[in-house]
């Protein structure tokens, strides 16, 4: 089996679907070629049968990226592949992602049809996109609560129609990871033509457990993970791209697996984002998060200063975050200021660094953080003192 796990974005489909308002052409674009410097693998345009605007938009990303397949969603209906090919077309490659629910309350409730009208359907839908690619990823929408002897025969039958990848989505993040992994190991143990396809995962985040349900499958054998920028998406989101991206490559050496991502856009690419969908990224967020390089207690400031991987299990610089940050507060210790005071271009021999420090203890317990420019006027201050 193949170490390299493909990184499928989404954030212009799933991601995007979650917004209050939705992006223009433009916006969507720029965040497409962002995607594309990340090195993500595919690309989810949109879904071209739901709108002019996004059978526009997917058109558009299709002709401008040329470094990633371009893909566009459709349901199991003729319309929307043939939308979907008809947008795409565009593309000197492109990929057709067909779906259908496939658990019991969907198949019921939702489409009220029997699971051998699903089954047919699910066939007719793989060949019909067949006839515009030969790329055709097929997914069992809420995967995770379908029953699994039903759900091995699915997956057959799309392997079997035509499928090159199969997509398992834990819908509506029900899954623990030790229940998701178990049904991908399942389907490797019974689907007799599951090596003729790659199997995708597309965890959502209701439990909090996106991430570690993707790895959880990861771990065996899918091969391909769904997920999108900040881990927007439709109700508390997706996997996060970030977070499952620096999962594989921090522990490459445990994990044995490698993605075509490069890691330092990481950064810029969630800015973006974040900024163009008017979605603000929370602060303690992995990754990308304002805080998820910042230190804060003197005992952990003193550890990055003597040696950065005490308390950092990867580095700013490697998801393109110049530099990690130390928050000067009542836990900070001597060892931090003295350093910042010396980054700030000032020399050991100009303070005295009991004095400085003294007033900045009383100072930081006023003010909750203390700034470059308040150490700086304590520093002036302390001197004026000395002075007289
Ligand atoms: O969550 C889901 O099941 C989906 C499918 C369309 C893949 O987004
Ligand atoms: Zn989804």
């Amino acid at each position: 089996m193949s170490n390299q796990v493909k990184i499928f974005d989404t954030t212009l489909r799933d991601g995007e679907q979650a917004l209050p308002a939705s992006l223009g052409v433009k916006e969507k674009l720029k965040i497409a070629l962002a995607l594309e410097r990340l090195g993500v693998d595919i690309i989810e345009a949109g879904f071209p049968v739901s709108s002019p605007g996004d059978f526009k938009s997917v058109q558009t990303i299709a002709r401008e990226i040329k470094n990633a397949t371009v893909c566009g969603l459709s349901r199991a209906l003729d319309k929307d592949i043939d939308a979907c090919g008809e947008a795409l077309k565009v593309a000197d490659h492109f990929r057709i992602h067909t779906f259908i629910a496939t658990s019991e309350i969907h198949v019921g409730a939702k489409l009220r049809k029997t699971q051998d009208e699903i089954v047919e359907m699910a066939v007719q839908a793989v060949k019909r996109a067949r006839r515009y690619t030969n790329d055709v990823e097929f997914s069992c929408e809420d995967a995770g609560r379908t029953n699994i002897d039903y759900l091995c025969r699915m997956v057959e039958a799309a392997i079997n129609a035509g499928a090159t990848t199969v997509n398992i989505p834990d819908t509506v993040g029900y899954t623990t990871p030790t229940e998701f992994g178990g049904i991908i190991k399942n389907l490797f143990n019974r689907v007799p033509n599951i090596d003729k396809a790659i199997i995708s995962v597309h965890c959502h985040n209701d439990l909090g457990l996106a991430v570690a349900n993707s790895l959880a499958a990861v771990e065996q054998g899918a091969r391909q993970v769904e997920c999108t920028i900040n881990g927007l998406g439709e109700r508390a989101g997706n996997c996060s791209l970030e977070e499952i991206a620096m999962i594989l490559q921090t522990r490459q050496a445990m994990l044995g697996l490698n993605t075509n991502i490069r890691s330092q856009e990481i950064s810029r690419t969630s800015k973006l984002v974040s900024n163009l969908c008017n979605m603000p990224v929370q602060a303690n967020k992995a990754i990308v998060g304002a805080n998820a390089f910042s230190h804060s207690s003197g005992i952990h400031q003193d550890g990055v200063l003597k040696a950065q991987n005490t308390y950092e299990i990867m580095t700013p610089e490697s998801v393109g975050i110049n530099k990690n940050n130390l928050n000067l507060t009542s836990r900070s210790g001597r060892h931090v200021i003295k350093h910042r005071l010396m980054e700030l271009g000032y020399k050991e021999s100009d303070f005295d660094l009991e004095t400085v420090y003294e007033a900045f203890v009383k100072l930081a317990d006023k003010k909750g953080q203390v700034f470059d420019y308040d150490l700086e006027a304590l520093l002036f201050f302390s001197q004026q003192k000395h002075e007289h």
